[in-house]
């Protein structure tokens, strides 16, 4: 559709009318990703050090839709069924390898994938670092072929992030109508029938969470100001993510939450899962940041993964010693980033290959967030568990050296 058009331009208009600069201002939070990035797709998709999901596997997108022979929701790029193997992974009949995004219980995907086929949103919860942005993310881009219409929760979140904004130029020098208006995310995706995305809806205040309610179960987003009204078009929907120990900040409102098809993202379930999570991504992340190649460290990355378990669950692998868990959230994810760090430092300043000593810092790091209490914590692992660990002394000892 094009009724929107006029948001890309938006900050020409702005400045064509410099008596309205101040106020330019609000107008812009809902507006202004789509002229930024049209920079860089002039400079080429290189340089960008982040790509969309639909942009760094366009081929697999591109290979999944062409094999795709499965009815498709009203505009969905794909089917549910291949939306769910773009997810999981899986080899089509032409070999096409489709890696796997996401690596956990295929009916989580498939509810997930489902729901964003009926008239409910999807809501993905879990604590942190269980991927629920990542799912999401893929998600979108499975979906719509676009992950980037996105509005970030805080508890700063205005209404117009999730309704519409205005140019305040325009608006000042033609009055209201629809070329002063800015559209958020959330009506651009209504309008064109595509895959909205809430980030940490249960951060942004009671009040305005409840806007999504109209946008929900009416489908339809009114302009009072124009006496008008956005109708979702078929293939819009949302997906929202929310934290687990966000809950009770700004709780959900019963009338929301019934407009959601919940998920929840476990935690990997076993270790092995958990390495194979982290070894999958760090050696994704490491291709994006060109690190230098080091041979994959699995010793260091199961350690970490063990280590952080075991501070998670507050026992260790055998179930035989109990043991405080530390404030920070020793999560898959913090562990990614641990390797990651790791994996530099071996690179940079170590011999190239993985060691304790190119990990403990960054554990340490991940571990003790409140100096005092986790530190005493991290102590006790330290001497009780890790001291007596058959195998483990070289990582004893670089921990004991960057700990005391
Ligand atoms: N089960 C999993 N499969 C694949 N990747 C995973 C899995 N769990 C975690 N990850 C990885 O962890 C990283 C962080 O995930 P993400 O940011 O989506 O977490 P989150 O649940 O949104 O966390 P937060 O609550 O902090 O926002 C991503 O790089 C993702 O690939
Ligand atoms: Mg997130």
């Amino acid at each position: 559709m094009t009724v929107f058009g006029t948001a890309k331009t938006m900050p020409g208009a702005a400045k064509a009318a410099p008596g309205a600069a101040g106020t330019g201002e609000a107008a812009d939070t809902a507006g202004t990703p789509a002229t930024v990035g049209a920079a860089h797709e002039t400079e080429g998709r290189a340089e960008v050090l982040r790509p969309h999901a639909e942009d760094t596997f366009a081929d697999e997108l591109a290979a999944l839709a062409a094999a795709d022979d499965r009815p498709r929701p009203a505009r969905w790029r794909l089917s549910p069924w291949a939306v769910a193997t773009y997810l999981l992974g899986g080899t089509l009949p032409d070999g096409t390898v489709i890696t796997p995004k996401y690596v956990g219980p295929r009916r989580i995907v498939e509810v997930a994938v489902t729901t964003l086929a009926t008239d409910r949103a999807l809501l993905l919860l879990g604590v942190p670092g269980t991927a629920k942005t990542w799912v999401s993310e893929h998600l979108a881009a499975a979906v719509s072929g676009d992950s980037t219409l996105l509005v970030q929760g805080t508890a700063g979140t205005p209404e117009e992030a999730i309704r519409y904004g205005w140019n305040y130029a325009q608006l000042l020098a033609h009055g209201p109508s629809r070329d002063a208006l800015v559209p958020s995310p959330v009506m651009r995706a209504m309008a064109d029938g595509m895959t909205a995305r809430v980030e940490e809806l249960t951060r942004i205040p009671a009040d305005v969470q409840d806007t999504l309610i109209t946008v929900l179960s009416e489908k339809v987003l009114p302009i009072p100001e124009l006496g008008d009204e956005v109708q979702a078009v078929r293939g819009f929907n949302l997906i929202a993510t929310a934290n687990d120990r966000d809950r009770g900040v700004n709780e959900l409102s019963s009338a929301l939450r019934r407009r959601f098809n919940t998920v929840i993202l476990p935690l990997p379930a076993t270790p092995e899962a958990e390495v194979d999570i982290v070894a999958r991504r760090v050696d994704q992340l490491g291709t994006s940041l060109d690190l230098p190649s080091v041979p994959e460290g699995r010793t260091e990355i199961r350690r970490v993964v063990t280590v952080f378990r075991e501070l998670r669950e507050g026992v260790t692998g055998d179930g035989r010693t109990k043991l405080k868990s530390p404030s920070g959230t020793l999560s898959t994810a913090e562990a990614i980033s641990v390797v990651t760090g790791g994996l530099a430092l071996a690179a940079h300043f170590g011999d190239g290959v993985l060691r304790a000593g190119d990990m403990a810092a960054g554990i340490l790091g991940a571990v003790v967030r409140d100096p005092a209490a986790d530190r005493v914590i991290w102590h006790e692992y330290l001497e009780a568990v890790v001291r007596e660990r058959d195998g483990w002394q070289d990582f004893y000892r670089a921990c004991r050296e960057v700990s005391a």
